[in-house]
């Protein structure tokens, strides 16, 4: 299973978002995380469509858009087209995830599922085989730079068993506090996507990719 990093833009400077893209791209991230919050789901309002779409003529790396917002189904379609690969949205923010998972199914691009820190993981199940990628949560949505929740680590081992258990090599990815000094116990607990904001984008991007990328590409399995 191949380990790839989704640095999250919501660290970035937006005056200069475009380059620091280009930086973290060049500098051998797979995945560009991208970070939208409606105000609802989450306290905060980040950033929509216009923004993506602008950021799409910067790279064609992997867009992993992370959608916390409420109703997620109303704005699939929109994303797709203003150019994401991956929406991943969140199980709490719907009543109906098969509908969801089925509409960005249906529009050609993968679909992730995520949960916060205060849901069982064991919520997924009905979904587990629906799902390209299972986003765990490891800080609670809405900030970036807040400290990882050291719980998450038995969370991510069992959204990893109860995938294995199904003969399921699905992503697991984690979100939320994820530094170089951390990320080797959160791969070897069974992720192999890691988003970090924080921990790319401050201080020299392309030597954050790089370390990021020793440690991942050493833990592939
Ligand atoms: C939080 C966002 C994260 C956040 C991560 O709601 O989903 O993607 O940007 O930021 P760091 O890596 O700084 O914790
Ligand atoms: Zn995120």
């Amino acid at each position: 299973m191949k380990n790839i990093l989704s640095p999250s833009i919501l660290a970035a400077d937006f005056n200069i978002l475009g380059q620091q893209i280009i930086e973290a791209d060049e500098a051998g991230a797979e995945y560009i995380h991208i970070d939208v919050m409606d105000g609802i789901f989450v306290p905060s309002i980040s950033f929509g469509m216009p923004v993506i779409k602008s950021i799409r003529k910067t790279t064609s790396k992997v867009f992993d858009v992370h959608i916390m917002i409420t109703d997620p189904i109303r704005y699939i379609e929109d994303f797709v087209e203003a150019g994401a690969d991956i929406i991943t949205f969140h199980l709490e923010a719907t009543d109906d995830p098969k509908a969801v998972i089925d509409k960005i199914h249906s529009c050609g691009i993968k679909a992730g599922i995520s949960i916060k820190p205060g849901t069982a993981v064991e919520e997924l199940t009905p979904v587990l085989d629906m799902v390209d990628m299972i986003l765990v949560m490891t800080v609670e949505p809405g900030f970036g730079g807040q400290s990882f929740i050291p719980e998450s680590i038995g969370r991510v081992q069992k959204v990893r068993k109860m995938l294995v258990d199904r003969g399921l090599s699905t992503d697991v990815e984690v979100d939320g506090g994820i530094y170089v000094d951390n990320v080797r116990q959160i791969l070897d607990a069974g992720a192999n996507v890691i988003v970090s904001g924080s921990g790319v984008f401050r201080g020299d991007i392309k030597e954050n990719v790089i370390k990021y990328m020793e440690i991942l590409d050493s833990n592939n399995l």
